[in-house]
C-alpha cells in the first residue's frame, strides 16, 4: 500500500488567518486546490476547505469575513510515513475530508479523501484472470457445485428436473421462481407462452435475407433485435416487474421459432409454424424438420434441452447480467448473451466431439488415436471441464439418454469414452479429466435428427430461458456492473504530437 506521501498534495498552500477569506478563496482556485492550510509561525494553526468557502458563499459573507473567523482549529496533522489505508480510516472515521501533513513536524503537504479515493482506483484490488472463482452477484436462479459433480436450478437438481419434467415446468420455475403444482398451473403458463412463439410479420419478412447472409445463430441476433424493436422493448430501466417478465418470455419463446425457420431457410426449405399439440422439444423437430418426431426422440431432445438451461455464472449468463445492470433492454441483453455463446470457447461445437467418433470409427482404435493427440498436446473434445472435478453431471445424464434410443452410435462413445478416460488419467495424471456435456449432446442431438450446424443453436435455444431468469433477478438491483482494469501503457500525461506538415 503506498504512503500518504506518494499521494499527497505538495507544496502545499498556506494563508494567514488574518487574511481576508476571498483572497484565500481566489489562492484555492489558482492552484486548483481543495484546501489551504493556515499558519502561523510555520506551523499549521486550521484549515480551510472549499465547503467552508461554499458556506460563506451562500450566506452572503465571502467578501466580508477573515480566514481566521471560518477556519477549523486547531487542526489535527497526519505524518507523511503513514499508509494510505490508515489515513483514509483515520479521515473516515474522524469525518475529516482534508489533513495536513507533516514530517518531523514540518508542513510538507495536505492530502484529502480525494487523493486517497483516486489512489484506490490506481490500485484496484488483484483478482484472478479470467474472474475465475470470484464471486461477483447473489443468486437465486442456481449454481454449479464443480467439487460434488452437481448443479441446480433454485433448489432442485437440475439432473432430476430434465428426468421428470417438461420444460415449460422448469422454465415457469426460473422466471416465476416455482413450479406449477397442478394441471391448470401448467397450463395457465403454457397458454401465456405458446402464442408468443409466432414470428411477427415484420421479422418473417426479412428472414430469408437474414438466413442466406448468416448462420442460423448469428441470423438469430439480427432476427431478435428486429423482433424486440417491433415489439417496442423498452429499457428495464423503465418498466416494472410484470414488463420485464412479458418481454423476457416473448424473446425465449421466439428463439427457438427463429432457429428453426432460419436453418429451414438456409437450407432452401419454407419455415413450418409452431404447433400447441406438441410438447416442447417435440415442437422444436417439427419445426426444423418438417415432420412429427417419435415419442423417444422428443423425450431424448427435452432432457437435453431441460438440462443445459442454466449452469452458473458462465460468460453468456454473465454478459446478458452485465447489459441488464445497464438498464438496456431485454433484447440487447439477449443478444449479448447470444454474441458470447458464439464464442469456440463457450458455445463450443458438440459437433467437434462427433467428428472425434467418426475419426476414431471403431472403439478398438479409441486407445491409438487418444494417446496419439494428447503427447502431441491437443485436447480431446468433449472431455474436461473449468469447474467440474467429477464427471460432468449432464453428461452423466446424456449417456443414459443416448443409449436409450439405441443408436450404435451411443455404444460407440460408451466405449470412447472409457478409453479415453483411461488415457487422460495416464498421461495427465491428477488433472481429473471426464466426459463433459459436449460429449453426448451431439451423440443425442444427432439421433434425433438435427444436423451439426444446428448442435449449438439448439443449446441456445434453452439457454436462453436461463439467460432470461437471470436477466429479470439482475434488473431488481440497481447497481451498475463496472470493474476496472489495469492501464498498462505508456505513462500519461504525453503532449499530444502536432502533424507532421508535408514537405513544400
Ligand atoms: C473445458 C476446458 C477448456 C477446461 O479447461 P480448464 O479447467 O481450465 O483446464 P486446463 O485448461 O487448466 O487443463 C488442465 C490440464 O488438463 C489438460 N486437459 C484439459 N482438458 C483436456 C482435454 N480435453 N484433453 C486433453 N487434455 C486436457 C490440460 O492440457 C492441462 O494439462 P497441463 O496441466 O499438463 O497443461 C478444457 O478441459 C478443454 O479444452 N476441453 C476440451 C474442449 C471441450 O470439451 N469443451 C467443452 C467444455 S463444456
Amino acid at each position: 500500500m503506498a504512503l500518504i506521501r506518494e499521494v499527497m498534495t505538495s507544496p502545499v498552500v498556506t494563508g494567514l488567518s488574518s487574511e481576508p477569506l476571498v483572497e484565500i478563496a481566489r489562492r484555492m482556485h489558482q492552484h486548483r486546490v481543495g484546501s489551504v492550510v493556515i499558519v502561523k509561525d510555520h506551523a499549521p494553526a486550521g484549515i480551510v476547505t472549499e465547503r467552508d468557502v461554499l458556506g460563506e458563499a451562500a450566506s452572503g459573507q465571502l467578501a466580508t469575513v477573515t480566514a481566521g473567523e471560518v477556519m477549523s482549529a486547531p487542526v489535527e496533522t497526519i505524518d507523511e510515513r503513514l499508509d494510505a489505508a490508515g489515513a483514509l480510516e483515520m479521515m473516515r472515521t474522524r469525518g475529516f475530508r482534508h489533513m495536513p501533513v507533516v514530517a518531523h513536524d514540518e508542513l510538507v503537504g495536505v492530502i484529502s479523501l480525494r487523493d486517497l479515493a483516486r489512489l484506490s482506483t490506481l490500485a484496484p484490488p488483484e483478482v484472478p484472470r479470467g474472474l475465475k472463482g470470484v464471486v461477483v452477484a447473489d443468486t437465486e436462479v442456481g449454481d454449479v457445485r464443480g467439487a460434488e459433480g452437481f448443479y441446480h436450478y433454485r433448489q432442485y437438481s437440475a439432473v432430476e428436473l430434465a428426468i421428470s419434467r417438461p420444460l415449460e415446468d422448469v422454465w415457469r420455475l426460473l422466471v416465476d421462481g416455482t413450479l406449477p403444482e397442478t394441471r391448470q398451473e401448467r397450463t395457465a403458463f403454457t397458454d401465456e407462452v405458446r402464442p408468443l412463439r409466432t414470428i411477427p410479420p415484420a421479422v418473417a419478412e426479412v428472414l430469408p435475407v437474414i438466413a442466406r447472409a448468416s448462420a442460423p445463430l448469428d441470423g438469430l441476433r439480427s432476427a431478435l433485435s428486429l423482433a424486440a424493436a417491433e415489439r417496442g422493448c423498452r429499457p428495464l430501466y423503465d418498466l416494472d416487474a410484470s414488463e420485464r417478465r412479458a418481454d423476457a418470455l416473448f424473446v425465449a419463446a421466439l428463439t427457438p421459432t427463429l432457429l428453426a425457420a432460419l436453418f429451414r431457410l438456409r437450407t432452401g426449405a419454407e419455415p413450418v409454424g409452431p404447433r400447441d399439440d406438441l410438447g416442447y422439444a417435440a415442437n422444436y423437430l417439427w419445426m426444423l424438420t418438417g415432420s412429427v418426431p417419435s415419442s423417444e426422440h422428443s423425450q431424448a431432445l427435452e432432457r437435453y434441452l431441460v438440462s443445459t438451461i442454466d449452469h452458473g455464472f458462465n460468460a453468456s449468463t454473465f454478459t446478458a447480467r452485465v447489459i441488464a445492470s445497464t438498464g438496456a433492454d431485454v433484447g440487447a441483453c439477449i443478444t449479448g448473451a447470444i454474441g458470447a455463446l458464439s464464442g469456440p470457447l463457450h458455445g463450443g461445437a458438440p459437433s467437434r466431439a462427433l467428428e472425434l467418433l467418426d475419426e476414431i470409427g471403431s472403439p478398438d482404435r479409441a486407445r491409438a488415436v487418444v494417446t496419439d493427440k494428447v503427447r502431441s498436446g491437443q485436447r480431446i473434445m468433449g472431455f474436461g471441464h473449468a469447474v467440474y472435478r467429477t464427471e460432468d453431471p449432464r453428461s452423466r445424464m446424456l449417456r443414459d439418454v443416448a443409449r436409450g434410443l439405441g443408436d450404435p452410435l451411443a455404444e460407440l462413445a460408451v466405449a470412447v469414452e472409457r478409453s479415453v478416460v483411461e488415457v487422460l488419467a495416464e498421461l495427465k495424471p491428477g488433472r481429473d479429466l471426464y466426459a463433459n456435456v459436449e460429449f453426448y449432446a451431439g451423440v443425442v442431438m444427432a439421433a434425433c435428427g438435427i444436423e451439426p450446424e444446428m448442435f449449438t443453436p439448439t443449446f441456445t435455444s434453452s439457454r436462453v430461458i436461463g439467460w432470461s431468469a437471470n436477466i429479470l433477478e439482475q434488473a431488481m438491483d440497481p447497481k451498475i456492473i463496472r470493474p476496472s482494469a489495469r492501464y498498462v501503457g505508456p505513462p500519461p500525461p504525453e503532449p499530444v504530437p502536432p502533424m507532421e506538415e508535408a514537405p513544400g
